[in-house]
């Protein structure tokens, strides 16, 4: 690892303190050790970027790949990056462990089916979930919103979206909490979560490649012929051909297909990439706004009188001010890079600190302060550069349609613990709420 003299002063990192506020450590990185050598909980040596410009510069910079083969051979051989038990596996082969020209050739192929325009038509579905989710608690007065409502809507929406049938999605759903509550780890059966997930994805996609081809081949028979469809926010897109894993499937450039490998690899990336993610930008975003009663009080206004234009500058103040992803994937040096005055070898791995960066004096005014209304708002909570989040628009949809309706019709909405005895699940990468109580005057 490249030399850098250890700060004795330098804040404890991966604590359970810091997991409950990292922003004050944040602070002291960006000022004193803006590129920073640190141990990682895995026993892994890294660098953390903490700077905004600094940031921006490294999650665009090609000299950092982001293929785990190109970390420096010792800590990579004892297994210390990635799902443990799926290093070498298919399903890793996805677009955040990638380069360029693979990367760039996923990423068109998968951006061809998940578009913006398949998105906002899959807006009423989100507001159907929603508002089932918000119906089986509404009476009662109190909820944990992260269990009851946070966690289950991005698996069913996801789920959704993809095509996996209604009547295996409970299956995702305990997968999912699987994987969260473990974070990645090797404990608690996250590696039989995973092949569970992998088995079932890929005779999934199996079988939707048979659906297509025999519809194909039935239309070339009988004509064009479309039966009635049933209204959208109904629609799973299940079975009919207009789901993502079909759209996948179908996807073509320059006449190149996705494998069913491949297609396998990226079904598990926007399950994975876009669950706990969206579970903790709803749950750190409502959180915040129940600790900021004014700017609450602005967007419930805002909300009630349709403004649809604060609801979504709120969620991207919300995502910037507390964003569920703390650090962005791991990159890997693939030639010397000098980085703010540090040197960083070949195969070191650094770690880009979204959340420190997006607090940053230099490029927010008052970055602590939560504003609704902040004006250029370019935060990196969804990454920069070739990587940026390729979900981004689904995550946009689903966090205003989740705050927006709460806020709709739970108006007296409020935290129902001290905000001290709330805890905070920190991983490396993520961070979230492990429970949110709260409460309201049920009608
Ligand atoms: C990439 C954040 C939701 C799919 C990323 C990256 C970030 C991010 C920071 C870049 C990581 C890096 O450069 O190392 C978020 C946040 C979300 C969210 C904050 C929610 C609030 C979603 C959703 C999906 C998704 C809903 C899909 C359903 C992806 C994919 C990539 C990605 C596929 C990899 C893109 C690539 O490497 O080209 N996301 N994400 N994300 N995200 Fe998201």
């Amino acid at each position: 690892m490249s030399e850098q003299p250890r700060d004795s002063s330098a804040p404890a990192l991966f604590t359970w303190e810091f997991a409950t506020d990292p922003y004050p450590a944040y602070a002291w990185l960006r000022e004193h050790a803006p590129v920073h050598r640190t141990t990682l909980p895995s026993g892994v040596d890294a660098w953390l970027v903490t700077r905004y410009a600094d940031a921006r510069k490294a999650l665009a910079d090609p000299r950092l790949s982001k293929n785990p083969q190109r970390h420096s051979a010792a800590a990579h051989a004892k297994g210390k990056v990635g799902i443990p038990g799926e290093r070498r596996a298919e399903l890793m082969t996805h677009l955040l462990n990638i380069d360029p020209p693979d990367h760039t050739r996923l990423r068109r192929l998968v951006s061809k089916a998940f578009t913006p325009r398949r998105v906002a038509a899959f807006a009423p579905r989100v507001q159907v979930l929603t508002d089932r989710l918000i119906d089986t608690f509404e009476e009662r007065g109190e909820a944990d919103l992260i269990h009851e409502f946070a966690f289950p809507l991005p698996i069913y929406a996801i789920c959704d979206l993809l095509g996996v049938p209604r009547e295996d999605q409970d299956d995702f759903r305990d997968w999912a909490g699987t994987m969260i509550r473990h974070g990645g780890g090797p404990r608690g059966g996250v590696a039989r979560a995973v092949k569970r997930i992998r088995a079932y994805l890929a005779e999934l996609i199996h079988r939707k490649r048979l659906e297509l081809a025999e519809r194909r081949d039935g239309r070339a028979e009988e004509g064009e012929g479309q039966g009635e469809r049933p209204a959208a926010g109904e629609r799973s897109g299940e079975g009919d051909g207009e789901d993502l894993i079909s759209g996948l499937i179908r996807a073509s450039d320059h006449g190149e297909h996705l494998t069913e490998n491949e297609a396998a690899a990226m079904a598990f990336i926007l399950l994975f990439a876009g669950f706990e993610t969206t579970v903790n930008l709803i749950g750190n975003g409502v959180y915040a706004l129940l600790r900021h009663p004014e700017q609450r009080a602005l967007l419930q206004r805002a909300v009630e009188e349709g403004d649809e234009g604060l609801l979504a500058a709120g969620v991207e103040e919300l995502l910037r001010y507390d964003g569920p992803v703390e650090i962005a994937t791991w990159r890997f040096a693939t030639e010397p890079v000098t980085l703010a005055g540090q040197r960083i070898a070949e195969g070191e791995p650094v770690l880009v600190v979204l959340a420190a960066a997006d607090r940053d004096p230099e490029r927010f005014g008052a970055p602590d302060v939560l504003d609704l209304t902040r004006r250029d708002n370019q935060h990196l909570g969804y990454g920069h550069g070739i990587h940026y989040c390729l979900g981004a628009p689904l995550a946009r949809l689903e966090a205003q349609t989740a705050i927006g309706t709460l806020l709709r019709r739970l108006p007296g909405l409020r935290l129902g613990a001290d905000p001290e005895d709330l805890r905070w699940r920190g991983g490396l990468i993520m961070r979230g709420l492990r429970t949110l109580p709260v409460t309201w005057n049920s009608a």
